[in-house]
């Protein structure tokens, strides 16, 4: 069984932590670069809280881009009050999606289909400006979870655009050829395993392994946690209930066309959300505390075999500030429907039409079956 490089991620957002692989003390030197003209601790701090951290919880996309003195900055940044900044993309991609964003949120519309489109998006609010580059604003999907969960999959049969190069195509075909069958594809997904207390994080090099005949079995369910005792199967009513709403709009809207965007599926992880488990327990517990990052290997290797790669990093977040913030219970709060995030995400190739999206649809059928087969 061949693995490649592994990367590891940092459980929190404490960047001074001091971690252990090569990849990792890459990551922490360009946060680092985020913080250094700080001359002291009191300074160094207000300054992370002004500025944000890298969003630790990412299931894929860049990590990093080139801002325009040609310096690293984060792709994702975590302001940590419920937003986050997405840096926006090369020309004219960043346009493109800065300009769809606009379309939804800065006018008043009064048609229903862009009101309900509006509930699947992250909230837009405003370009930001920064030395190294301009960012959209955008709410975190994930804020307030303890232990977030993220899987992101490119929706479509095509995920190029009319004006893509013809290697772009071939490249595009070649990133995931069961996705003509599927219409989807998971890009990645960041899973927290309550009992062992470890994010797995399933890469690129991962997913694009998977078949049309292991998507479920060595994919999606895996995302529920339906290969351990502790599985999420709670949530899959409540994601069909959201898809098919989602199915319901596609299938009526004729205004865009979304080529390579993604849903973005979350839910929290901390056992007490589900309820009936002790969070305290088992996050206190001082049991191994390891994270996976499964990169390579096959889809078709066993998940207990995919753990040996793991590497071992030490999650930082202390006990007592998780014991401080899950005091609350937040499942008294939510309702069925809360548990789980379904979003759009990514529309740096979005364009106005005047047909039913059939490539998005599509793969937003065949997900709901694959859905579905999880619950027979
Ligand atoms: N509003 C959001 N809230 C929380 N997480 C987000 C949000 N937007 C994006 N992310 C996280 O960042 C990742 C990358 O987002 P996105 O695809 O929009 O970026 P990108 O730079 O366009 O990536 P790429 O072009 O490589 O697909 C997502 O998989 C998700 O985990
Ligand atoms: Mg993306």
């Amino acid at each position: 069984m061949m693995f490649g490089q592994n990367f590891v991620f940092t459980l929190n957002k404490q960047l001074e932590d001091k971690h252990i692989s090569e990849t990792v003390d890459f990551e922490m030197d360009v946060m680092k670069f985020e913080l250094n003209s700080n001359h002291n601790e009191n300074e160094k701090e207000t300054n992370c809280k002004r500025e944000g951290a890298p969003l630790t919880i990412q299931a894929s996309g860049h990590k990093y881009v080139h801002g325009v003195s040609g310096r690293l900055m984060p792709a994702v940044i975590d302001l940590g009050d419920g937003y986050i900044l997405k840096a926006l993309q090369k020309h004219p991609r960043g346009e493109r999606e800065l300009s769809f964003y606009q379309q939804i949120f800065d006018q008043i519309y009064v048609d229903p289909d862009i009101q309900m489109l509006k509930s699947f998006l992250p909230h837009f609010a405003g370009k930001v400006d920064r030395g190294e580059g301009s960012y959209l604003k955008l709410s975190n999907l994930i804020h307030g979870y303890q232990r977030p969960c993220v899987m992101d999959l490119k929706m479509g049969r095509i995920t190029y655009d009319c004006k893509a190069t013809q290697e772009k195509i071939l490249s595009e075909l070649k990133k995931f050829p069961p996705a003509q069958q599927l219409g989807f594809q998971i890009t990645g997904m960041m899973v927290f395993d309550p009992v062992k207390e470890t994010y797995e994080k399933f890469s690129k090099e991962y997913t694009r392994k998977l078949t049309e005949e292991t998507m479920v079995s060595k994919g999606l369910s895996l995302f529920f946690g339906l290969n351990r005792e502790t599985n999420r199967n709670d949530l899959l009513h409540p994601l069909l209930a959201k898809l098919r709403e989602l199915e319901l709009w596609f299938s009526v809207q004729k205004k865009f066309s979304f080529i390579a965007s993604s849903l973005l599926i979350s839910y929290d992880g901390c056992p007490q959300v589900k309820a009936s488990q002790s969070c305290t327990e088992n996050v206190l517990g001082n049991s191994i505390k390891q994270s996976y990052v499964y990169d390579g290997g096959t889809a078709k290797d066993t998940v207990e075999s995919n753990c040996i790669c793991g590497e071992v990093i030490e999650p930082s977040k202390s006990s007592s500030e998780f014991t401080s913030t899950i005091n609350h219970d937040h499942s008294q709060d939510k309702n069925l429907a809360d548990k789980i995030g379904l979003h759009l995400i990514d529309f740096a190739h979005v364009y106005p039409s005047d047909s039913v999206d059939h490539n998005v649809l599509f793969g937003i059928r065949k997900l709901i079956s694959c859905m579905e087969s999880m619950l027979r």
